[in-house]
């Protein structure tokens, strides 16, 4: 579909990036706001909101600047938790990008979209028999065991296919990093990885079974991390403790996890990733170790808007609140990391503000908020916002809570539109209910 067909557009007289995106995909082009080639007042206008719309020029920006940055050698392998939607996972896939799945559906999603498998690496800290299986059958690149449990599953499992099992054991080298609590994953009171003493038992363990290779290590430590430090000292560390192992096992990969941090406007910035690979990578392969990445965020939460419509203000004498149709249903990380999105109106967003409002959400939840304490302009019903860096985490989180359908989703590229996910229907969401 080519958004606004039929329909000549003047020439743009004023186009610059769109203030506060960390994009420049999204335009203020004759003061409103443009996903490239396309005012996405056309699509809240087509589809309705709330909206998701993705910019796949930004994407594939992203994917070749951590090739710039970590050279051609390195595997990207792309975190599909942060958005699973297929057409992002073909768009990656035809760049060359591999997947970082933590769940059979992940990776059934991967086969859904018809991408490769072979380039698929699975984590996760509670991997079924049945998911070791079907990531057996897919031949998958290699299994990120994270639990001493997993490995005689995934023995027996490559033993009855007469397959040799490769896999990179996910240490968590107690190094907590500066970031929402719910987002660290490599401190000691974190579940995921195993403590070096386990990472020992295991690698004996693989050495002795004949069903299993020991491909590598693996180390994500959270995420929204903003310094190559902690990646510096994880792999400083995990390769302590390889030098100590006797007898030193073959290696091929170091995993060095996601979590690249980027901007959402708090001023702290984005992760230098240029800086990270000038440090990380010559360490990597002066070992003869191949560096795999998993960036999640980083290649698509910019990438990202939701679009949503006020439907009113309310004013209390302590508070002012923006109502819109948007809700945690759809960005539920306000909510549950207390993180903080860019509102803006998608016309005339320089408007001169007027009050400090808390934009809300429909759904029946104190902690539904999109954003709080907001110096906006006094908002008309029926006005559209754009709530800005929402590809990653957003739709791959929503639920339908307040029996709300999920939201539609588009994705973007030049002039084109295409709608990558229909909106739910309202009637999608007792289809499985039964009725005995
Ligand atoms: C194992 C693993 N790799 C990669 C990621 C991606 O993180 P981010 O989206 O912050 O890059 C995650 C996120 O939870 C993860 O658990």
């Amino acid at each position: 579909m080519r958004a606004g067909s039929g329909k000549i557009r003047g020439p743009v007289t004023n186009d610059r990036p769109f203030p506060g995106s960390g994009s420049s995909a999204f335009r203020l082009r004759d003061g409103e706001l443009w996903c490239e080639g396309i005012p996405v007042r056309e699509l809240a206008a087509r589809h309705g909101t709330p909206l998701h719309v993705y910019s796949a020029t930004e994407i594939l920006t992203r994917v070749r600047e951590l090739r710039a940055a970590f050279g051609e050698a390195a595997r990207i392998c792309y975190a599909v938790k942060a958005n699973p939607n297929l057409a992002i996972l073909r768009l990656l896939a035809a760049e060359g990008v591999g997947f970082d799945v933590v769940s059979g559906g992940e990776l059934a999603r991967d086969a859904a979209a018809g991408v490769a498998t072979s380039g698929v690496v699975f984590a996760g800290v509670a991997k079924s028999a049945a998911e070791i299986g079907a990531a057996l059958d897919a031949g998958i690149l290699a299994f990120n065991v994270e639990s001493e449990h997993e490995l005689p599953l995934l023995a027996a499992a490559a033993r009855a296919r007469g397959v040799v099992a490769r896999l990179a054991v996910r240490v968590n080298p107690d190094l907590p990093v500066d970031t929402h609590r719910h987002t660290r994953t490599g401190g000691k009171d974190d579940k995921f990885g195993l403590d070096f003493g386990a990472a020992a038992r295991v690698v004996a363990a693989v050495a002795r079974e004949a069903a299993l290779e020991l491909v590598g290590f693996h180390v994500h430590l959270g995420s929204q991390v903003r310094e190559p430090e902690p990646y510096l000292r994880a792999f400083t560390a995990v390769m302590a403790f390889f030098d100590a192992l006797e007898p030193r096992p073959a290696l091929r990969y170091y995993d060095l996890g996601g979590g690249f941090g980027i901007d959402y406007g708090d001023g702290r910035g984005r992760l230098d990733v240029a800086r990270l690979a000038a440090a990380l990578v010559p360490a990597i392969t002066a070992r003869g170790l191949v560096p795999i990445l998993e960036p999640g965020r980083y290649l698509v939460a910019d990438a990202g808007l939701l679009l949503t419509r006020v439907l009113g203000t309310k004013e209390r004498p302590s508070h002012a609140f923006v109502l819109v149709d948007a809700a945690m249903t759809e960005l539920i990380r306000p909510a549950l990391y207390q993180a903080s999105h860019g509102i803006v109106p998608v016309q005339d967003p320089e408007r001169r503000p007027e009050g400090v409002w808390d934009v809300v959400g429909p759904v029946c939840e104190s902690g539904d908020f999109l954003g709080k304490a907001r110096a906006l302009p006094r908002l008309a019903q029926g006005e559209l916002l754009a709530v800005l860096a929402t590809g990653a985490y957003g739709a791959a989180m929503a639920s339908s809570y307040n029996s709300r359908p999920r939201a539609a989703e588009i994705l973007v590229s030049g002039t084109t539109a295409q709608l990558v996910r229909r909106r739910e229907r309202v009637e999608d969401l007792w289809a499985e209910e039964l009725n005995p």
